[in-house]
């Protein structure tokens, strides 16, 4: 998730460019960079670090102008780095791009620059669609990019200038959000409202598979492919900055929660391969004999990450019949964990910078061992110092409770485990096609329970009013994300709530249950379901209050609670990343209905960089 800004008009294009930046570096802060169209053509600067070093860098040496590109970056392919920064250039200097989203197919497109001779200077999979308009261009830029994106794969946005045809700015977009602001003999493009609010509140909110065309006379909006043009509607934008920069939601959580779709779009999306039906991990250095070779695996991580790490141990011992342990981080390098040149330790941080974690994985390097990190920041101490790294393209999070970061992790790890399972040969072709068919409609699914957000806020008053304590019970992968499900409704509600593995109840804390305390039951996974019922039905006898989680279709288990949610039907090995999605949203809800800062909960910290 990078910030993009594009002005054409009359002003001066650096000032209102970086002004935009300054207002989007919520959406990604690594490194920044600008183009504009000069006198002598044009002319770019660009930087590792935050944007106030890129102005430093351009003090005393503005790039004059009016028409102008910029960006702000969250690094994805390739680390932070001022080779990495947008704006990136043909190898003629006549073209300048800058990029939000991922080019899933980006390495074939390299490979047949490459072979007709094109040079590239980036790790980026930006660089290519830069080379590539140079490559196709036939005089007509607005033709040329419609041509390329033909043969681009993925979800994006751009904004492209070029020396050829000075007074003019293209903007695209393809999933990745993009808006276009209308000015007087001027336009703007923004990837968030924030970045052009303070110069119009009239604008044009590209639909996906659309471009815009920015003159100075006006702009045009097209259909990108074919060009036959759109008739769109004038947003009107009332929001205040502060709204806007939260794209109108309440709270960066909510908005985070609401990214999931897109999130794990982009996590998924580039892994896959679609022709056979496969996972494809080109990230990995270490070869498939090598991965297979390990016997026995430590997932290492803290809180929520740990989480995901739960449901990874189930999916990967399932898939691959290899034993996984997972431990908590600030446990693991204290109890001297046993440690052979067959085991592999697998870190997932979404920050990458948690100190137990980071200490976790010094520990187990001291011990010669392999290191996998999961990691959603290109760059951080944990991508660094691992053997190998598979990204989560999350995107920035900004609230201290974890949410695309959780679902992505967790879908990064399924990943993994079907990539191992495919070497291992744990699972035939037809079982990882099956996964494979399930794993790409999950986005969409999760899209669906979105969109029924107001029966959760019900749901969440009948449940959490007035409540001090609560549980959560389920077996097997159910257990696993109902212990997410309860961190996330503590830390935000401060409401005491409980974890259990449905079948351990009755071993102690079934003395807890009393009339009216809320128990909330997941029930996914059939082969356990009639022992979660029997379950269910011994806290409803002691008075409990039930809420049951279930797939679509699945209404036996409204027969024994009080109240059902129901998510969309998946294989039940995926049902954690889809029922963790109404759980984030009850933990909003009794966050909301309390009062409280649901982005900044008390006490605690986004990264905790302490032991
Ligand atoms: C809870 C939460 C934390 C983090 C934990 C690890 O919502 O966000 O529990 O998961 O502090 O952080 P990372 O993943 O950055 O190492």
């Amino acid at each position: 998730m990078c910030g993009i800004v594009g002005y054409i008009g009359h002003k001066a294009a650096q000032d209102v460019v970086i002004g935009g930046l300054r207002k989007l570096e919520y959406r990604g802060y690594d490194s920044a960079g600008v183009a504009v169209m000069t006198e002598h053509g044009l002319d770019h600067a660009k930087t590792k670090g935050r944007i106030a070093m890129l102005e430093e860098h351009l003090e005393g040496k503005a790039l004059q102008g009016t028409v102008g590109i910029g960006h702000t970056r969250w690094a994805t392919h390739g680390k932070p780095s001022n080779e990495n920064s947008h704006p990136h250039l043909d190898a003629t200097r006549k073209f300048a791009v800058v990029h939000n989203g991922i080019i899933e197919n980006y390495l074939t497109i390299k490979e047949d620059l490459q072979k007709k001779g094109y040079e590239f200077v980036s790790e980026t999979d930006t660089e290519v669609i830069a080379h590539l308009i140079a490559d196709l261009y036939n005089g007509d830029i607005e033709a040329t990019v419609r041509k390329a994106i033909t043969m681009m794969r993925g979800a994006y946005a751009l904004g492209i200038m070029t020396e050829y045809e000075p007074n003019k700015l293209i903007a695209v977009r393809l999933a990745s959000p993009l808006i276009v602001g209308i000015g007087e003999g001027e336009a703007y493009i923004g990837s968030d409202i924030p970045a052009i609010l303070e110069h119009t509140r009239d604008m044009y909110i590209l639909n996906e598979g659309e471009m815009a065309v920015l003159t100075r006379d006006g702009i045009e909006i097209t259909v990108a492919e074919s060009g036959e043009p759109v008739e769109r509607d004038i947003f009107h934008v009332d929001w205040d900055l502060v709204q806007a920069e939260k794209g109108g939601y309440d709270s960066f959580m909510l908005k985070e929660i609401h990214e999931q779709p897109q999130a794990m779009h982009d996590t998924i999306g580039s892994r896959i391969d679609l022709e056979h039906k496969s996972v494809v991990l080109p990230e990995l250095k270490m070869s498939a004999e090598q991965l297979a070779a390990f016997d026995r695996m430590y997932i290492v991580a803290c809180g929520t990450s740990m989480h995901a790490g739960l449901v990874a141990k189930e999916v990967i011992e399932k898939l691959t019949r290899i034993p996984v342990e997972v431990a908590i981080a600030s446990e693991f390098r204290y109890r001297d964990p046993i440690f052979t040149e067959k085991t592999l330790v697998i870190v997932i941080s979404q920050s990458g910078e948690t100190a137990d974690t980071l200490a976790a994985l010094r520990e187990a390097k001291k011990h010669g061992v392999t290191v996998l990190a999961i990691s959603n920041v290109v760059g951080s101490s944990v991508a660094r110092e691992a053997d190998e790294v598979i990204y989560t393209w999350a995107g920035p999070e900004v609230a201290v409770a974890s949410t695309k970061a959780y679902t992505c992790q967790s879908l990064a790890l399924y990943l993994f485990a079907m990539y191992l399972s495919q070497i291992k040969g744990t699972q035939t072709k037809e079982q990882i096609a099956e996964m494979v068919d399930h794993l790409l409609e999950i986005p969409a699914q999760t899209a669906t329970i979105l969109e029924n957000e107001a029966s959760l806020r019900e749901v969440a008053a009948k449940v959490t009013e007035g409540v001090q304590n609560l549980f959560f019970i389920g077996r097997g992968l159910d257990y696993a994300v109902t212990l997410e499900g309860s961190l996330k409704l503590k830390e935000i509600s401060y409401i005491h709530s409980e974890a259990y593995a449905a079948g351990e109840l009755k071993h102690g804390t079934l003395a807890l249950i009393e009339d009216n305390v809320p128990v909330i039951a997941l029930a996914t996974q059939p082969e356990l379901f009639d022992k979660t019922v029997s379950n269910i039905v011994e806290v409803k006898a002691r008075g409990a209050y039930t809420l049951g989680f279930a797939f679509e279709g699945d209404t036996e288990l409204a027969k024994t609670v009080d109240e059902v949610v129901y998510v969309p039907r998946t294989l039940p090995i995926l049902s954690p990343v889809l029922t963790v999605i109404p759980m984030q949203l009850l933990a909003y809800f009794a966050s909301t209905a309390r009062g409280l800062d649901v982005d900044k909960p008390r006490n605690l910290a986004k990264s905790v960089t302490v032991e």
